[in-house]
């Protein structure tokens, strides 16, 4: 018997109903908000990966599911769909210098990572991301859009955790800062250490050594000048727009890319990965891949997480209208036509083979919630009409059926 391959997995109905409805809730509000879809390639050049996440970090260095193909290249299956989607803006040639571009996508995206709940190797994101577009309205418009778009689905206990980490002067500063007080790293764990050296700010986001990083100084109090205006600029533009957050000093996030603004939104319910989504702002990635110099900023949502807190009735699929059950050899294909007749006009219609009792198909219909019933037999074939019998509270009405299939077929243009 061959199974899932480890920490991936199925998305069967009727959960994958609710994997629909959010996704097409993000057209609906991202569209309101002027972002349009983007869809690229599952793999890319590793080295699209390497040069814009970075080859320090968790993904480029133990996560990425690299091969080499046919043709002797290394690709790679993509571990976030950010740099991807910014080497198909470089590569379609878009954007005059104050053109804004709004790109949003939904998709699987690949990393070996441990298994854990809500963590997968295989996993889905919902992301945006703007190119073009320096100012701090835009960090927070984005945000607010997020947060409707939460809201929308009903997602309750969500908190926007937000941070500015600054440009590469800033840091540099700072990284100074933090080696002085990190002093001689007595009784940090084996990962921090290493950081010390290739990815210093990276300790700030060390589990093990939790609460010793919150003694450390932190980054936003050591921005320059033009750093500390964006990010006052975020925070009144997102007070403006009623939307809260809380400042998280030491927040620094799993990719290279990053300067000033990084964010990340965490919900109640997911247990110890409550990251729901995450984001920033790069400003020097389009021209690091080899594109015009143009800022960025953008966040993706991981689907697995925002399904598990999703409400409960969320998304979950309407009840059929009618459910049709039918008795002896004439009934079947009279039952059949009607079927069709109906579903194309519209309608969510049931209608299961013959074979079993009346009753058997009753209690099916019940179980799934139909709206209306019709038991069709010799007898409503000999009489052209049969009871429709509502669900809910077993009020029946006699309806005529052959005029209805032969007005629809006409209708059609299937009959003359
Ligand atoms: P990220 O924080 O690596 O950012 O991932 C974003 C979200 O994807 C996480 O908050 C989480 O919900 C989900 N996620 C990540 N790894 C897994 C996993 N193994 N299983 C399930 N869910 C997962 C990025 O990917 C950036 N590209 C975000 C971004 C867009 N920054 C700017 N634009």
């Amino acid at each position: 018997m061959y199974r899932a391959v480890e920490a991936t997995r199925d998305i069967l109905p009727p959960e994958s109903e609710r994997w629909a409805f959010v996704e097409e809730a993000a057209r609906r509000v991202f569209g309101r908000w002027g972002f349009h879809e983007v869809r690229t390639p599952i793999f890319e050049h590793t080295e699209l990966f390497t040069r814009s996440v970075g080859d320090t970090t968790d993904i480029v260095s133990k996560e990425m599911y690299t091969f080499t193909d046919r043709g002797e290249r290394s690709l790679t299956l993509r571990p976030e769909g950010t740099a991807p989607v910014v080497r198909a803006w470089i590569q379609a040639g878009t954007g005059a210098e104050d053109e804004v571009t709004r790109w949003y996508y939904c998709g699987p995206m690949f990393r070996y990572e441990r298994k854990q709940k809500g963590r997968y190797r295989q996993f889905s994101q919902i992301g945006a991301e703007v190119i073009g577009g320096a100012g701090p309205d835009v960090d927070a418009e984005v945000l607010e859009m997020v947060m409707v778009y939460l809201g929308e689905l009903g997602v309750a206990d969500v908190q926007l955790h937000l941070n500015s980490i600054g440009c590469a002067d800033c840091r540099a500063g700072y990284r100074e800062k933090l080696l002085a007080a990190l002093g001689d790293m007595d009784g940090w764990c084996a990962d921090c250490h290493r950081r010390r050296q290739d990815n210093t700010l990276r300790i700030l986001d060390c589990k093990a050594d939790r609460e010793k990083v919150q003694s450390l100084p932190a980054i936003a109090d050591h921005l320059d000048d033009a750093c500390r205006a964006h990010f006052e600029g975020v925070q009144a533009a997102l007070t403006e727009a009623g939307v809260l957050f809380v400042l998280e000093p030491h927040l620094v996030r799993g990719l290279d890319y990053y300067v000033r603004t990084t964010f990340e939104i965490t919900a109640g319910g997911l247990g110890a990965q409550n990251a729901l989504l995450g984001g920033g702002r790069y400003d020097g990635l389009v021209a690091g891949l080899g594109g015009p110099p143009r800022p960025g900023f953008g966040f993706a949502l991981g689907v697995d997480r925002l399904i598990m807190i999703l409400p409960p009735q969320a998304g979950t699929p309407d009840a059929s209208d009618l459910f049709i059950v039918t008795l002896g050899p004439e009934a079947h294909p009279l039952g059949r036509r009607l079927a069709s007749a109906l579903r194309r006009a519209g309608l969510r219609v049931e209608f299961p083979p013959p074979g079993r009792s009346v009753k058997s198909r009753m209690r099916q219909a019940d179980r799934g919630g139909s709206r209306w019933a019709l038991v069709l037999g010799d007898n409503e074939v000999a009489r052209g009409a049969a009871k429709l019998r509502r669900l809910a509270d077993g009020h029946e009405v006699d309806c005529p059926l052959q005029p209805v299939t032969e007005l629809l077929e006409v209708v059609r243009g299937e009959r003359g």
